[in-house]
């Protein structure tokens, strides 16, 4: 079912959504982070939503052992949406990096994206974006994105001439505003590479160690995300009660769905519309339903 490339080899997805969610307490104790609402579907419809419109069909969920049943009712086989889902367990949160050593045998040789589970993204072009990252097949793309507290993210530090020096994991002087955001397109040599790297000062693989060894080799690619997209925070109960506002706010004014694995499913040929009405049928009693038998009967 993969999409074949030019090269024979489909680019595989990874969604990370480990870690205890401890900054959204009491709310993560028996739910986790990435399945919180976020207005009208659970969070990771939406960063799993931006895989697929990489035209990425297979795609590994990664979650703690106590919280894979929750993400394998919430998102089933991948079926409804014509993908592939697969579930990875990472036993301990001992880093980003740790994703392609679990993912491993999942990717076998594949190039990959990996997107953090609570990483919410929205703009005009994004497909376009994601189509130029996927076209690269060697080496990696991240994306930087101004924010207003850069230290507390990993950080792109240029030189004079725009060309990225070093990416910064939370530096306590961020040499620039451009976080690197949580979307990593990765050649196939990523797990080889997380292999070598070692565990930072709060024990952890780091993300930007394994950035750093593409760095080094010239293989690394920063775009940058520029103003006229949003990256949403939801690390904090307000951030994330904000980027509520922002989807609900969106998505009424326009009457279309942001996130929406469903549409996006449709809307590549993934499902016909009888598998999409499915769909509408389970939801028949809120918006989001209605929306999909619109969609379904061609009336969007
Ligand atoms: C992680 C990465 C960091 C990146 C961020 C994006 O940080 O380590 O480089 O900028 O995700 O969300 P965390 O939020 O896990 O501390």
């Amino acid at each position: 079912m993969a999409e074949t490339k030019a090269d024979g080899t489909a680019r595989k997805g990874i969604v990370l959504a480990g870690g205890s969610g401890t900054r959204l307490y009491p709310i993560t104790l028996g739910l986790s982070k990435q399945l919180v609402p976020l207005y009208d579907k659970p969070m990771i419809y939406y960063p799993l939503s931006v895989l697929m419109l990489a035209g990425i069909r297979e795609i590994a969920i990664i979650t703690t052992p106590e919280d894979q049943d929750q993400f394998r009712r919430a998102l089933g086989d991948g079926g409804q949406w014509g993908i592939a889902l697969t579930y990875i367990v990472q036993p301990a949160p001992e880093g980003l990096a740790q994703a392609y050593l679990l993912a491993d045998d999942f990717l076998a040789g594949s190039p990959s994206a990996m997107v953090l589970g609570d990483n919410i993204f929205f703009g005009h072009g994004l497909p376009e974006m994601l189509a130029r990252a996927d076209a690269r097949r060697e080496g990696g793309t991240v994306f930087g994105y101004h924010v207003a507290d850069p230290e507390r993210y990993g950080v792109v530090d240029f030189d004079a001439a725009g060309t990225v020096r070093a990416i910064v994991e939370k530096p306590r002087v961020p040499p620039s505003s451009y976080a690197v955001t949580g979307l990593y397109f990765l050649d196939g040599t990523a797990p080889e590479r997380a292999a070598r790297i070692t565990p930072s000062a709060r024990g952890e693989l780091e993300i930007t160690s394994l950035l750093e060894s593409y760095l080094a080799d010239g293989t690394l690619d920063v775009q940058r995300m520029g103003r006229g997209y949003a990256w949403l925070d939801t690390g904090t109960h307000a951030s994330l009660l904000d980027a509520g506002n922002f989807v609900r706010t969106l998505q009424e004014r326009q009457g279309l769905q942001t996130g929406s694995p469903d549409e996006i499913a449709f809307q590549k040929g993934w499902i016909d519309s009888a598998g999409l009405r499915a769909r509408a049928t389970k939801f028949a009693k809120n918006d989001y339903g209605a929306y999909l038998e619109a969609l379904a009967a061609g009336r969007l």
